[in-house]
């Protein structure tokens, strides 16, 4: 028997890099949003041992260094699961790119193991092993709109925001994260790092709450709450280390605004943008245009939680 997940793609509605801490981690507050875009994963279990990964692109591993070989790993002991797990990944997502890719195909790979061998894991020892390999694991646990603390890997789901249309751009560099945290700390280690994150946090409390705070109509003010971000300050502390690095980064960023996104961020420490927008339209219609000055451009949408689930199965 296989079976076949899709694997969505998350993005950062703003992210804070707090203190490093003796782990080597560095703390961290940011929320992640699912969106459309995916991967595909197939997973069956044949007869033998051993854990096998297939892959078209080359830049993803096949060996235990895969994120989805680890997982499966820790999960085949875990459920004292007998076999060889064969993995199919059908790469769509960037690598490398700040959209949590590597991270959701273990998630999915995970949730295909469950099937095919029949057993689960109870929903605690899932998140303790996703977040065992790799930080942005356990989002995918979650799905939708969901707060991230801890180095990330603390997850609790928000309430949903509306759908809203979205521009990813996939400029060509890959930027290693553990590189950019120390690039981070070379060039900006500011003090009160911790009021750093306690800023952020209020702004995203604002944010969030907002139509429910009973502030008076403010004129102006956009329908849809994800579009708010701007007017709250919400940021990528990443961009201060990426585009220096990277001009062709913050260029795509004015591009993606340029061509009409209510705000437009980094996702992760990228390589990859995004661009929010006020209608499937004005996406749809940014997308030639991005194309056309040499940007590699597509259109999505945010899901929600309901919609992640629903749609992680149904392939
Ligand atoms: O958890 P993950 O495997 O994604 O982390 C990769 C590397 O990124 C870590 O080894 C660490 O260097 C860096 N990192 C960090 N602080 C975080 C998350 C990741 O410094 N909150």
């Amino acid at each position: 028997m296989t079976v076949t997940v899709r694997s969505f793609a998350k993005i950062n509605l703003g992210l804070r890099i707090g203190a490093a801490r003796t782990d080597g981690f560095h703390e961290l507050l940011t929320v992640y949003q699912t969106i459309a875009l995916h991967d595909v994963i197939r997973v069956s279990l044949v007869r033998g041992s051993g854990i096998e990964i297939h892959c078209d692109d080359p830049r993803v591993p096949k060996d235990e260094s895969n994120t989805c070989y680890r997982i499966v790993e820790k999960a085949m002991r875990a459920l004292k699961g007998r076999g060889r797990v064969v993995i199919g990944i059908e790469k769509r997502l960037p690598v490398q790119g700040g959209l949590g890719g590597a991270s959701s195909n273990a998630v999915a790979t995970l949730l295909g193991l469950e099937r095919v061998i029949e057993k689960a894991l109870p929903a605690e020892e899932r998140l303790r092993i996703a977040a065992e390999v790799g930080s942005d694991l356990p989002l995918f646990l979650v799905g939708g709109t969901v707060l991230g603390i801890g180095r990330g890997e603390q997850v609790y789901p928000l309430e949903d925001l509306p759908g809203t249309a979205c521009v990813v751009v996939t400029p060509e560099v890959g930027v290693s994260t553990p590189r950019a945290f120390a690039e981070w700390d070379r060039k900006l280690t500011v003090p009160g790092a911790s009021d750093r994150m306690v800023e952020l946090g209020r702004g995203f409390s604002v944010w969030l709450s907002n139509s429910y705070s009973g502030a008076p109509f403010r004129r102006g003010r956009a329908e849809n709450p994800l579009l708010e971000l701007v007017r709250a300050g919400i940021k990528n502390d990443f961009e201060e280390v990426v585009f220096p690095e990277y001009p062709e980064l913050s260029e795509a960023k004015d591009a993606l605004e340029r061509a009409g996104a209510k705000y437009a961020s980094v996702s992760g420490s990228g390589s990859t943008l995004y661009g929010l927008f006020a209608s499937k339209q004005a996406a749809r219609v940014a997308v030639p245009r991005l194309r056309r000055q040499g940007w590699m451009a597509q259109a999505t949408i945010t899901l929600s939680r309901r919609e992640y689930w629903k749609r992680s199965f149904a392939v």
